[in-house]
């Protein structure tokens, strides 16, 4: 069964180090599993990070990227989702996107799981939908590539990340979910401070609990930052919600990552974002400019991490041990 990729704990805690290690590895010549074969990247939101990772992730397995704009395929506009996932599945190895609604990646997911298991008319010449993966892009659920690059970074900076504590400083979104989980599943402590109303919601602490870690939620950014080895900030309006920009930057206020909380965590701790920045707001131009701030080699790890997962999507899944949990 093709497996899909629409947030961190689709893989286990096995598979995800399978990924990390595919990441880490070097990037030699172009690895040939794409050879021939192109991936769909469909966005219906802006990128700078995902959209050129991805591309450079492709073309690093000697594949050709296709660069879709929402708006020119028009999900559930111009055709449906599924008509769209099938479609796209006649030509592509995989279909990388990043939605509005993350209900649109699991009826993509769901058509073409479907379209697996029915007899369509002709051979079986493979002419037709092939079952190939979709993977998540970022939507307004969750943010699994990046929180792939998140960890990767982490590794390079710290090595073993059990035990190592991760401050989270802002908004619980779709950046949050997926770093959380991530951070559960290779065993770091997690603390976030948010505003009231901001916060993980208790479906969201029991799956990270579900994964290994109990997360500390606190609206005192300083008691998440005590001693902390790493503090992680997102922008507070995220694409989709500028209309509340006003209200968030109000909720917000306090909660910005600056050289006093920077002052309170461990010795050696490092600033993440995973970009865009709002320097004033989420994070002093200060802490981003300055030593602690580890955010470029963050954005520029989103190309190892993508290569890294796309391997596994693609050629590996099966082969490392244990499912999904
Ligand atoms: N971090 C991130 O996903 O950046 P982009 O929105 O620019 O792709
Ligand atoms: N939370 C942000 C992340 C951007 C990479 C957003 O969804 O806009």
């Amino acid at each position: 069964m093709t497996r899909h990729f629409l947030d961190v704990d689709d893989l286990s805690c096995d598979e995800l180090e399978h990924v990390l290690a595919l990441s880490a590895a070097p990037a030699g010549p172009p690895d040939p599993l794409l050879a021939g074969r192109a991936v769909a990247l469909v966005f219906e939101k802006p990128s700078a990070r995902t959209r050129s990772s991805s591309e450079l992730a492709v073309l690093a397995l000697g594949g050709h990227p296709v660069y879709v704009q929402g708006a020119e395929v028009g999900i559930d506009v111009r055709e449906t989702a599924e008509d769209v996932a099938r479609t796209l599945a006649c030509y592509h190895a995989a279909i990388c996107a990043r939605v509005l609604d993350h209900r649109t990646l699991l009826r993509m997911a769901d058509a073409l799981d479907d379209a697996a298991g029915r007899p369509w008319p002709g051979p079986d010449d493979g002419i037709g939908i092939r079952t190939i993966p979709v993977v998540n892009l970022l939507s307004d659920q969750a943010h699994p590539c990046q929180a792939l690059a998140d960890l990767l970074t982490l590794r390079q900076l710290f090595g073993e990340l059990g035990g190592r504590t991760l401050a989270y400083v802002g908004d619980a979104n779709n950046t949050w979910r997926s770093l959380a989980k991530a951070a559960a599943m290779v065993g770091m402590h997690l603390r976030t401070a948010s505003p009231e109303g901001y916060g993980p919601d208790t479906e969201d602490l029991a799956v990270v609990s579900r994964l290994g870690a109990e997360v500390e939620v606190t609206d005192d950014p300083l008691v998440a930052a005590a001693g902390a080895d790493a503090i992680y900030t997102d922008v507070w309006t995220s694409m989709g919600q500028e209309q509340e920009a006003d209200v968030r930057r109000a909720a917000f206020a306090g909660f910005t990552v600056d050289e006093r909380l920077l002052a309170a965590a461990a010795p050696g701790a490092v600033v993440l974002h995973c970009l865009p920045a709002h320097r004033g707001e989420e994070i002093t131009a200060e802490v981003f400019e300055g030593p602690s701030s580890a955010v470029w080699r963050q954005a520029a790890n989103r190309t190892h991490a993508m290569r890294g997962l796309l391997s596994w999507v693609l050629r590996d899944q099966g082969r490392s041990e244990g499912g999904p949990r």
